[in-house]
């Protein structure tokens, strides 16, 4: 039997409300790719972009190797070579596609890999209805289960929106009457109305605890919750715009060495780094590729789609610097950051929203939803972190170096899967998730 892997599982509730959550996670990870064609779902522009069949097969195998096969009796693999071919990274489980070649795997087909969500979501509602009590373990994988679909749910929107955006037909995933139940209408377009100063809010130094201390299911790297030290600090109320950091472009930021860190520099000269990723410039116009195909690039809306390296220099151009990750966890709770008004997966925009013209200057938006935030924060283990035995010890632990840490959730977030404590990470090159940037500073 595999290892319980939550330290902070929620308990068991009734049966029909695990098989109600579970089939709503599943619809919804199929929604996401039904305004795709099938050719759509096989193709990995990038070795970062999994193809969205990919995604639909690899959450199905999690299923099955982690709870159906440990806990359904007599249960039947879909298919031998599954394992091999959908397997992401758990070396635990033995040899697979290079993460490179996902690509290649024009066979099987699309078709065959939702009949194999329909084997383990059939096997899963029997296991879930039958009378038999199983134990707090498996409920312990169900949650991780769905938690991880929703991790893919995010990557796909963001995979999806790379895939389409490398066609020359520049093809747009949300159109007007499309069975998506995706919005055009209410996207950021150039009204610039709402166009607002940011204001700074000041943090009181303390000791703060920060990590998971709540009800209900966290990562095993959110955990141990522990106390660090805040010197007093600000915070901009919201984050950067795409005005904002038009500034930066047009000042030269991008052809300026002194604001970069020099990794940063170099590749941004390498690619021909001027704007960020899917900027294009049309008679002198700004433009972006986003789900509703190139639209105008909105002056108060989030920018978006930066690396670590952009936003660092963006900080250091405009005299701040981005938060650490402790820094961002007080600044949410102290000024008690929830997901309300936030943009989400479920928001169905799949692009970071523009603060209202009301909004309070006073308060601090944006935390949660619309755009992960940057932090100077190396990701590490947190104290007393350990590693789970057996191939789940895999699943977040072994990728605690050489990445930074990122907050708050996106636009392509399910918005039930965020968290104040959750510790997103990516490497400081990486463009293609929907990032932005909160600025900082402090008096010393
Ligand atoms: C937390 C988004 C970096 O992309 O590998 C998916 C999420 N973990 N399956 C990743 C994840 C296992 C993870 N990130
Ligand atoms: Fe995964």
């Amino acid at each position: 039997m595999l290892p319980a892997y939550s330290p902070s599982a929620p308990a068991p509730p009734a049966a029909p409300s695990w098989l109600a959550r579970y089939q709503a996670v599943r619809a919804q990870s199929q929604a996401l790719c039904a305004p795709l064609l099938p050719e759509d779902t096989v193709v990995q522009p990038m070795i970062d972009v999994s193809p969205p069949k990919w995604h639909l097969a690899h959450t199905t195998w999690f299923w099955e190797t982690f709870l159906l096969k440990e806990y359904a009796p007599g249960y039947q693999l879909f298919h031998p070579d599954y394992a091999f071919l959908f397997n992401s990274y758990y070396n635990s489980l033995g040899s697979r596609v290079n993460r490179a070649d996902r690509g290649t795997l024009s066979r099987p087909p699309l078709a065959d890999v939702l009949a194999y969500r329909a084997h383990v979501d059939a096997a899963l509602a029997t296991l879930l209805s039958a009378e038999a009590a199983l134990p707090p373990a498996f409920y312990e994988l169900l949650e991780l289960g769905l938690q991880h679909e929703q991790q893919h749910q995010e990557l796909l929107a963001t995979d999806i929106k790379y895939i389409l955006s490398t066609s020359p037909l520049a093809p747009a995933y949300i159109e007007e009457n499309e069975e998506s139940g995706m919005r055009n209408e209410e996207l950021a377009g150039a009204d610039n109305s709402s166009l607002s100063e940011a204001s700074w809010l000041a943090v009181p130094g303390g000791i703060y605890r920060v990590g998971f201390q709540e009800e209900g299911f966290c990562f095993d790297n959110e955990l141990a919750a522990h106390d660090v030290l805040v010197a007093h600090f600000e915070l901009q109320n919201r984050l950067v715009t795409n005005a904002d950091y038009l500034a930066f472009i047009d000042a030269g930021g991008y052809h300026d060495f002194r604001y970069w860190m020099g990794e940063g520099w170099d590749l941004a000269q390498a690619q021909g780094w001027e704007a960020p990723l899917y900027w294009v410039k049309r008679d002198d116009t700004w433009y972006r590729f986003t789900h509703h195909g190139l639209q105008p690039v909105a002056l108060n809306a989030p920018v978006t789609h930066i690396s670590f390296y952009e936003a660092d220099a963006y900080a250091n151009w405009a005299g701040a610097r981005l938060p650490t990750e402790a820094e961002w966890e007080t600044a949410a709770r102290y000024f008690g950051a929830t997901t309300r008004g936030g943009t989400w997966l479920e928001s169905s925009l799949l692009d970071p929203q523009p603060l209202p013209a009301d909004a309070d200057p006073a308060a601090c938006h944006q935390l949660l939803g619309d755009c992960w935030e940057w932090t100077y924060s190396a990701y590490h283990a947190y104290p007393g972190y350990a590693r789970a035995a057996g191939a789940l010890g895999e699943y977040n632990g072994k990728f605690m170096v050489n990445q930074l840490v990122l907050r708050g959730g996106s636009c392509a977030t399910p918005e039930n899967h965020i968290r104040i404590s959750y510790r997103n990470f990516f490497h400081a090159d990486k463009r293609w998730q929907f990032t932005g940037i909160r600025l900082a500073r402090s008096f010393n």
